[in-house]
């Protein structure tokens, strides 16, 4: 009974905040934008979750973020094709990264914010001396034969790794699964398309036009997949925009090798009323297993109060984290209190026509850095009793649904972790720091919040898992992370 009490009020307000708050941009526009669809009440009742023991332990987190540069790596003005190059997913395959962009044009140049459909393009990143480079946009999109024909496009990319498997009764090769939104303007439903051949723009072809079946909206989703490594019971679906389901990230649950997730009336993670994710949350990319076994999973989480020259638009994205039991990826065990990182720049505050939604940073796209964390000075961000296990990935952004911008995440621990073979991360660490020129552009963030009163200078908890049954070995956590994507 209590739990419906919350659900009912929860979507009061979820109407409530659209109809006050950003019922102007455009439905066909942004991320960050879109008209409430709440469930009918036709909806037959969804069960929950199976209750399961709660698990405890005594790690320590710090998490971090630091921009790569203050310049963005895709816009317009650096010469890809589309007006506005933004959400993004990043994949690994070998030794390419690989990355599939949201792009969109304006209908009419001189009309701001009534845009066209949305496309996915196929993009390459480099990493060069810290730097790095993206391929622009060009006019050629993906085509993934899809089931329906999307009015206002598709969008939100994310991607994740599924390996294969010989096992039993389980049939299938390794393949790079992407989840995307198709868009109905007025409804937007999660889809899924699938390759092996992630670098052919056109070797994708969707498999599930409706993940989520009994849904009336679904978005946003971020799969966690069962492997020989991770031992997980079940592949997890991580989903929506807490619009729908309202007021928080749905879990979806799905069986090794097969297709389709079940949906659930369960969350992950709910809005948080006095936080900088009060007024919406929607899902990062994949969750990535860290050293100690729990997973890191990333999310947007949006604020009000920030009044820009939108029409209607006073929100503010910022990035958010959370760290999940390695052993039941249910549970969260450690989120941030602070934003890991806020829109600060120009083209992040995004404040004139010229961008789609001000004050947007949304990630949508995670590895492992191929730099490992060479340039990262890991003492100066987390301190230096976190330097060995400490692991860094790279993440690309969306900022002011316009451009693309890259970031490095930075995670330890105080966790007691053996590493074999020298702790390879932490030994560059030390040694190259001195050669690191990173480019005067560096901003750094580290858990600042715009509006809160000054935040202590880490995102920091305390948090309960069990972590020595789930040690590791650093390599071959680094090596499978590597796989995972
Ligand atoms: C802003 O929202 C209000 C209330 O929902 C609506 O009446 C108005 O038309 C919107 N303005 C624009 C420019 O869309
Ligand atoms: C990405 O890199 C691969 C391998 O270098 C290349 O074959 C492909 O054309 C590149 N794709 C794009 C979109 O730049
Ligand atoms: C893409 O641009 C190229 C050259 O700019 C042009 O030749 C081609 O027709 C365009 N393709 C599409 C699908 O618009
Ligand atoms: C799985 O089966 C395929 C085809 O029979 C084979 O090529 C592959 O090596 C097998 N993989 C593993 C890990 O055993
Ligand atoms: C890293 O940060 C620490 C603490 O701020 C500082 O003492 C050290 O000089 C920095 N190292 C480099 C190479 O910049
Ligand atoms: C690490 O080991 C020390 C000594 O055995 C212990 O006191 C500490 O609680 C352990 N830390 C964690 C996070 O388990």
């Amino acid at each position: 009974m209590f739990l419906l009490v919350i659900f009912l009020t929860s979507l009061v307000l979820c109407n409530g905040n659209d109809i006050s708050g950003d019922a102007a941009a455009a439905s066909s526009s942004s991320t960050s934008s879109e008209p409430s669809t709440a469930p009918p009440s036709t909806m037959p009742p969804l069960p929950t979750l199976p209750p399961s023991s709660p698990i405890t332990s005594s790690i320590t987190y710090k998490v971090a973020a630091q921009r790569v540069s203050n310049q963005p790596i895709l816009s317009k003005d650096m010469g890809s094709f589309w007006d506005f190059n933004y959400n993004a997913a990043l994949f690994q395959k070998d030794h390419e990264i690989g990355m599939i962009v949201q792009v969109q044009n304006l209908k009419n140049e001189n009309i701001p914010y009534e845009v066209g459909p949305s496309y996915l393009t196929l993009t390459n990143i480099t990493f060069k001396n810290g730097q790095v480079y993206a391929t622009p946009t060009t006019n050629i999109t993906m085509d993934l034969l899809l089931h329906t024909s999307p009015a206002c496009g598709i969008k939100d990319p994310r991607i994740a790794f599924m390996e294969g498997s010989n096992s039993s009764n389980l049939r299938y090769d390794a393949s790079y699964n992407l989840f995307f939104t198709s868009n109905e303007c007025q409804k937007t439903t999660l889809s899924a398309a699938s390759t092996f051949k992630p670098f052919d723009s056109n070797g994708w072809s969707e498999i599930e036009s409706n993940v989520l079946p009994l849904r009336s909206s679904s978005k946003s989703g971020a799969p966690l997949y069962a492997s020989d490594e991770n031992k997980l019971e079940h592949d997890y679906l991580f989903w929506g925009d807490s619009i729908s389901p309202p007021g928080g990230i749905g879990i979806a649950l799905g069986q090794r090798g097969r297709e389709g997730f079940e949906d659930f009336d369960s969350y992950l993670i709910k809005t948080r009323e006095d936080y900088f994710d009060s007024e919406r949350i929607e899902g990062g990319p994949s969750p990535l297993k860290l050293n100690t076994g729990d997973y890191l999973f990333l999310y947007n989480g949006a604020r009000k109060g920030f009044h820009s020259v939108k029409p209607n638009w006073s929100m503010q994205f910022n990035l958010g984290y959370t760290v999940l039991a390695g052993a039941d990826p249910t549970q969260v065990l450690d989120r941030s209190e602070y934003p890991l990182m806020s829109p600060t720049l120009d083209w992040e505050i995004g404040n004139s026509q010229k961008y789609l939604t001000p004050n947007v940073v949304f990630i949508g796209g995670l590895i492992p850095d191929p730099d490992g964390c060479q340039y990262v000075n890991v003492t100066d961000l987390l301190g230096s009793e976190y330097i060995d296990n400490a692991e860094c990935f790279f993440g690309v952004y969306n900022a002011a649904d316009s451009h693309l911008g890259a970031v490095r995440i930075v995670v330890s621990s105080d966790a007691n972790i053996t590493h074999p073979s020298t702790t390879l991360t932490s030994t560059t660490t030390t040694t190259k720091k001195t050669s690191i020129m990173v480019p005067t552009s560096t901003v750094r963030e580290s858990s600042v919040s715009i509006t809160s009163p000054t935040p202590p200078p880490l995102t920091t908890t305390t948090t309960t898992s069990d972590a020595n049954t789930k040690v590791l070995s650093f390599l071959g956590v680094l090596i499978v992370g590597i796989l995972s994507i």
